[in-house]
């Protein structure tokens, strides 16, 4: 194969290949080169161009306006010129051009264009320096720093207790701290306590959810900026500086993306952040608080937790019991809520009915002390001139449970010959003792009780039965 054939064929593998729209024009301007790549990028199909004049192609294009016309007549190159037009399909189309002439002839000159398509970064850009504004503007999460302490952590169930005081002493230290709780279980709580009682108290606390940002967003957020990291961008301190001296509470650490979560890794380890596209090493002195609702092991089994980054941040470790597994600070956290709203709403709301109690210790509350706020809140916004929270006052989902509890449900059920009456009640039987047993963590002696059965009785009917424990 002769030398230019090889030639010719290197650089058809590229402009094929080449992640940039390519546009060659002879020097009557009519198009003898028109890649894949460009001809996506403006919505045109190569075949029509092919051969055709810019002019022809863009009818809309003048001498003056077209980089190719301009260079064909000035025979100099234009360098990285920002381009926005709308492509065929009407979808606006950013781009960065050079336009260099090339010799045809001793006398005749062709233009080549190279466009890079900067479309996605520029809107990219724009929801960067939208959040960085609303940061800058309402600085909501700085004023954060005088919220929770640990007296706003109620509670008194042993297990809670014994979480609140490895906090406290957490908040002496200046190591990364692990919290993993289910939603609603106070995990901002903690972490504002834990800042608010450490010596980086007057310093900025920050607080980010990782999964709330798409991960370029995010990686500018944390890291910030620096101008032409992309175009448009501009020098831009990101979270990190911001929180200089204080703590940084990185919420879902588990959506973050893991080559992000890699870079992280590398901050925590070597001490220094560097903005995006910026080439200084800037010290960093935050300390990191990072939160998931999932258990950690199993985040990282399922891939969406480095282990490596795991076991960095986990330096100390604080599990927060969900509310279920704490039910003793039900009417606790339920009096404590009633206080807080009866001055919010201007109420005198003394207590819950026992119905509502017995309810409350019966639900296992799925979004934990939120959920429970939420629930108080609203029946708190349906009492008027009454000082007991009853039934009437709740919402359907509490006000089902309230009825479960108090009545057993219609039967509609028919006798046939495999169901006899004694396999019926047999099977009613073993349902109600597995969902005492399941109510009461398997704790025979409670769930006989709330049988009203005796415990030996249980016993017998747990073996009858076969129900094992899950
Ligand atoms: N032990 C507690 N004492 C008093 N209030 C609590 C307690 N735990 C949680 N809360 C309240 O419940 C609400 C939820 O708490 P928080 O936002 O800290 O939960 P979270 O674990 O961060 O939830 P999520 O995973 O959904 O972000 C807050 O209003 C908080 O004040
Ligand atoms: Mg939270």
């Amino acid at each position: 194969m002769s030398i230019n054939l090889i030639y010719k064929s290197i650089l058809e593998a590229i402009i094929e290949n080449i992640n940039a729209g390519i546009h060659v024009v002879d020097h009557n301007s009519k198009t003898i080169f028109y890649n894949k790549f460009m001809s996506e990028l403006e919505g045109l199909d190569i075949k029509e161009v092919m051969g055709k004049s810019i002019l022809e192609i863009f009818p809309f294009l003048t001498e003056e306006t077209s980089t190719v016309l301009t260079v064909l007549k000035t025979k100099k190159p234009i360098y990285l010129k920002n381009q926005t037009y709308l492509n065929t399909y009407g979808k606006q189309i950013n781009t960065i051009n050079s336009t260099i002439p090339f010799k045809i002839s001793p006398t005749k000159y062709g233009a080549l264009e190279i466009a890079k398509d900067i479309t996605k970064e520029k809107e990219l850009l724009k929801k960067l320096e939208i959040l960085q504004q609303e940061l800058a503007s309402t600085d909501t999460n700085k004023k954060q720093i005088k919220g929770y302490t640990f007296k706003c952590i109620i509670g008194e169930d042993d297990g809670f207790l014994d979480t609140i005081s490895f906090a406290k002493a957490a908040s002496k230290s200046s190591s990364t701290v692990f919290i993993y709780g289910e939603t609603g279980t106070g995990k901002e709580l903690f972490a504002q306590s834990i800042h608010n009682e450490s010596d980086r108290q007057n310093k900025p606390f920050i607080a980010q959810n990782c999964a709330a940002l798409p991960e370029t967003l995010l990686e500018g957020i944390l890291f910030g900026t620096t101008k032409g990291s992309f175009t448009g961008a501009i020098n831009r301190p990101g979270l990190f500086e911001q929180a200089d001296g204080g703590t940084l509470l990185l919420d879902e650490i588990n959506s973050m993306g893991l080559p992000l979560q890699a870079k992280l890794l590398r901050v925590l380890q070597e001490g220094f952040i560097r903005r995006l596209g910026g080439l200084t090493d800037i010290p960093c002195n935050v300390r990191i608080i990072a939160t998931t609702n999932e258990e950690p092991m199993k985040a990282i089994k399922r891939n969406a937790l480095r282990k490596d980054l795991y076991y960095r941040l986990n330096v100390i470790n604080i599990r927060i019991p969900p509310l279920r597994n704490r039910k003793k600070d039900i009417p606790l956290l339920a009096e404590h809520f009633i206080k807080k709203y009866n001055i919010g709403l201007q109420k005198d709301v003394w207590d819950l009915s026992k119905e509502v109690q017995n309810s409350f210790l019966q639900y296992d509350w799925p979004g934990n002390v939120r959920e429970l706020e939420n629930i108080i809140e609203s029946a708190m916004n349906m009492i008027d001139n009454e000082h007991i929270l009853k039934p009437k006052h709740f919402s359907t989902k509490i006000k089902d449970l309230i009825i479960k509890s108090d009545e057993i449900e219609d039967i509609n059920i028919s006798l046939t010959e495999e169901n006899t009456l004694d396999n019926v009640l047999n099977n009613i039987e073993k349902e109600l003792i597995i969902k005492s047993l399941d109510e009461s963590s398997f704790n025979i002696t409670k769930a006989a009780k709330k049988l009203g059965i005796k415990r030996q009785s249980l016993q017998h009917k747990i073996k009858k039965h076969k129900i094992e424990r899950k």
